[in-house]
């Protein structure tokens, strides 16, 4: 804690590890510190054992890998800020990026797990496109036509465009070839922006973000890239990541650490433009993720590029400078200041623009879950490396990591693409409507759901398209598809 501008090392200003799950926000204006912020909250969280989620944006993250630099500088700071023991280190740290095209170990997931409302994010539709695109899922989906990569939707929705189609896009009902056709250009934009290597199989298990390797937490970055043309992607990406873990983690009640950590850095991407029911999925994750031991950290410029009904639920609070340049950042000062406990140590107004590189108005939860009084703090610096560690040095680590071996290859199975062209090749007539012959019988209807509303519906409460995405992206609805498409050993739900 600073006080009268000289930081007090015996005064430490902390987050209780059982609080974590109660998830944080850190935010400023460039430059100000907020990467090196979050870079030292991983480290610490790895060194207790919880594993750390997050995106590697600018790649500056990847020196979480490596020791830091033991300068005089950096030791002097660690003293004042009341770490005596500080010693450079680095942790152990997986590189993952997203399709082929990137620097570390390819992930994918598919089209159908990645359902209509996150794919509308990435492809930046209006919410009636998205409720065509939900439409569109739902058809193939009792068709059983598997959506696994961009060119299965790619086909399908050729398909109910064609002449031959027709029929099928009129059974549908409320999709208008217009809408379709504007959905199938944003695809085939998404395709050229390298999006066709990352939708498709292995798909990620998630599983594999929960390891601890001798005590200590993996880190997982994901390295930006190749798809910095498309950062909506990134961030969209690890929503979904969070909402599977959502579905296959088990309630916990109270842990003293948290299983995982989730850190989205570059959070106003998340939510520029995002259509209600993305933000309602994205607000529901972020409550109920809580009780499965995850805690989520959002990384951002302004606190007010975060809804409020999001912000709300974010217990610790990690406050860099802002500026007051122009009105517009004198509206989000006043805003910010707002949402602080109200203190009367400092002038908060007046704090907030003074406050150094590496200084923050800290206000986080209690062990008892009530928000300490504001402080202004000094961050410690980060043990391991505060630079990239080298594009060489992330390949290197991705491509003699174990998790190469399972998701560096691309698997092609059968899926809509291939039953649509062999269809095609079949030389069908104009008018027969799509029957696809060797479909296997529909499973059983899945089981009742138990009392209480169904959580996934909850989350995909968007009353308009509530209706069919619920066979489509609830939990019920993928054990649908995962049965018709015989893909019940790809992964445990
Ligand atoms: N806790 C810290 N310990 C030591 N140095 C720090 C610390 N925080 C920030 N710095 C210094 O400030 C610089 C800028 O910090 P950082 O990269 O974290 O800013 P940022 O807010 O993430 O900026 P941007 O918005 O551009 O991403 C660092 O390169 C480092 O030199
Ligand atoms: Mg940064």
């Amino acid at each position: 804690m600073v006080i009268d501008g000289v930081a007090d090392p015996t005064a430490r200003v902390r987050i209780p590890l059982a609080t974590i799950n109660r998830h944080g926000l850190i935010a400023g204006a460039t430059g100000t510190g907020k990467t090196k912020t979050l870079q030292g909250i991983a480290e610490q969280l790895s060194a207790a054992g919880v594993p750390v989620v997050m995106a590697d944006v600018k790649g500056d993250l990847s020196g979480l890998s490596k020791a830091g630099d033991p300068s005089e500088k950096m030791k002097a700071r660690a003293v004042e800020t009341g770490d005596d023991s500080w010693t450079p280190a680095g942790m152990p740290v997986e590189f993952l990026s997203l399709g082929t095209d990137g620097i570390g170990i390819p992930v994918r997931a598919t089209i159908t797990s990645f359902g209509p409302i996150l794919l509308s994010k990435v492809l930046g539709l209006n919410e009636t496109q998205e409720s065509t695109l939900g439409l569109i899922f739902h058809w193939a989906d009792t068709q059983g036509l598997a959506l696994l990569d961009l060119k299965d939707l790619r086909s399908v929705i050729a398909h109910l465009t064609s002449a031959e189609g027709k029929a099928d896009l009129k059974g549908i009902g409320g999709v208008s070839s217009a809408t379709a056709g504007v959905i199938l250009r944003a695809l085939v934009n998404l395709e050229a922006d390298g999006g066709d290597t990352f939708f498709g199989e292995p798909e990620l298990e998630t599983e594999d973000l929960l390891r601890v390797v001798g005590g200590a937490g993996v880190i997982t970055l994901f390295e930006l890239g190749a798809q910095a043309a498309r950062p909506a992607m990134f961030s969209t990406f690890l929503m979904w990541v969070l909402a599977d873990l959502f579905q296959t983690l088990p309630e916990e009640g109270d842990l003293d650490k948290p299983k995982l950590v989730f850190i989205f850095d570059e959070a106003h991407l998340l939510f520029a433009d995002a259509s209600k029911a993305f933000l309602q999925q994205v607000e529901q994750t972020v409550k109920l993720i809580r009780s499965k031991g995850v805690g989520v950290f959002f990384c951002t410029q302004l606190p007010t590029d975060i809804p409020n009904s999001v912000l709300s639920q974010l217990g610790a609070r990690v406050q860099h400078a802002l500026r007051a340049f122009t009105p517009d950042d004198q509206k989000a000062l006043n805003k910010t200041v707002r949402t602080y406990p109200k203190t009367e140590h400092y002038d908060l107004e007046k704090a907030l623009t003074s406050l150094g590189i590496g200084e923050a108005i800290v206000t986080v939860l209690s062990e008892k879950g009530a928000p300490t009084p504001v402080a202004w703090t000094k961050i410690r610096p980060p043990r391991s490396l505060m630079d990239t560690i080298g594009n060489d040095a992330i390949k290197a680590a991705a491509s003699s990591s174990p998790l190469n071996q399972k998701y560096g290859q691309t698997i092609d199975r059968e899926s809509a693409y291939e039953k649509l062209t062999a269809k095609v090749a079949g030389a069908p007539t104009a008018d027969q409507s799509l029957d696809l012959p060797s479909l296997p019988d529909l499973p059983p209807p899945p089981p009742a759901e138990p009392e209480g509303p169904n959580i996934a519906e909850q989350i995909l409460g968007n009353s308009a398209v509530k209706s069919f995405l619920r066979s489509a992206a609830s939990t019920a609805g993928r054990e649908i598809s995962r049965n018709i498409f015989g893909t019940g050993s790809r992964r445990k739900r």
